[in-house]
């Protein structure tokens, strides 16, 4: 029998890019997924390409009566909830809505505000949402989706860096809390994967590095891939999938309150 099989799972995000791995990985063990994404139409064409019984939904992973609604109709469609995945994040492609900055005074308001709520609010919302009815299962996995922003001096993207950080430490705090309920809480932190967030920031390199002038977008991010990471390649969205399995699982039942970096060993290194 798979690992999962029986299992209901919810994947926040998991429309396209890490998420949409995430929830192929839960299918492929055996799991019944639920895709809860801002963009509606993508989170049902996702569930479709899954499985007959997987659903899709479009909600703000950030708005908590919207997440509420959303993880009742998964609830009621589906019968229960055993794994709460919180991938929803990355909030923004202009340089103001990524928090970028160098120096720190030149991150505004704006662009601070668009990151804790896009990243760490979505995560305060989805673990609220999803928790009485782990609750009412009599236990079950939560698994935020991090960073290793969140564990690194990330001059480049402080207010990114900040809420996912800040992500890390809800999941410590649910841990705790949650134990005596029989709810795991971990987090992973990924490396550098190519998705929508990196051809922006390719882009950006591109123009303010003189050396990536004239290179493709891809091939930038894979110079930065191959400098930094000592096992040579980029992440990718099954790299991801299999850790949360793996954390959904039996095999993880003593494990709870972490943060589990999958980065090829980037945080290894002195970022070059
Ligand atoms: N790509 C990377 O290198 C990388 C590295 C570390 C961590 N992460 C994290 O992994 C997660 C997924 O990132 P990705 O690279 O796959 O991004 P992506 O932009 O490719 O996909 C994000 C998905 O989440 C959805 N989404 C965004 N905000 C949402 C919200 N508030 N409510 C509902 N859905 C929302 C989008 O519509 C999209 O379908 C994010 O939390 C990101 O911060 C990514």
């Amino acid at each position: 029998m798979s690992k999962l099989q029986g299992k209901i799972a919810i994947v926040t995000g998991g429309a396209r890019g890490i998420g949409a791995g995430i929830a192929k990985c839960l299918t492929d063990d055996g799991a019944t997924v639920a895709i809860i994404d801002l963009d509606e139409a993508g989170a049902r064409a996702a569930a479709e390409m899954l499985s007959p019984r997987a659903i899709g939904i479009g909600a703000d992973a950030a708005d908590e009566k919207a997440m509420a609604d959303a993880v009742n109709v998964v609830v009621t469609k589906l019968g229960g909830l055993d794994i709460m995945v919180n991938n929803a994040g990355g909030a923004g492609w202009d340089i103001e809505s990524m928090g970028l900055g160098t120096p720190f005074t030149n991150v505004t308001q704006k662009g601070w505000d668009i990151q804790l709520q896009g990243n760490l609010r979505a995560s305060f919302a989805s673990c609220k949402a999803a928790i009485p009815h782990l609750q009412a299962r009599g236990g079950g996995a939560i698994i935020n989706i991090a960073s290793i922003a969140g564990l690194m001096a990330m001059p480049a993207v402080p207010a990114y860096a900040a809420a996912k950080a800040g992500i890390i430490s809800l999941t410590r705090s649910l841990a705790l809390e949650l134990g005596p309920n029989l709810i795991r809480v971990n987090a992973i932190c990924p490396g550098f994967l190519w998705t929508r967030a990196w051809e922006f920031l390719a882009g950006v390199m591109k123009q303010g590095v003189p050396e990536y002038k004239d290179m493709a977008l891809r091939d930038i991010f894979l110079d930065v891939v191959r400098r930094n990471t000592p096992l040579g390649r980029e992440q990718t969205p099954a790299d991801i999938g299999h850790l949360v399995t793996f954390l959904a699982g039996d095999g993880a039942a003593n494990i709870t309150g972490e943060e589990i970096k999958v980065d090829g060993g980037i945080t290894l290194n002195v970022m070059r």
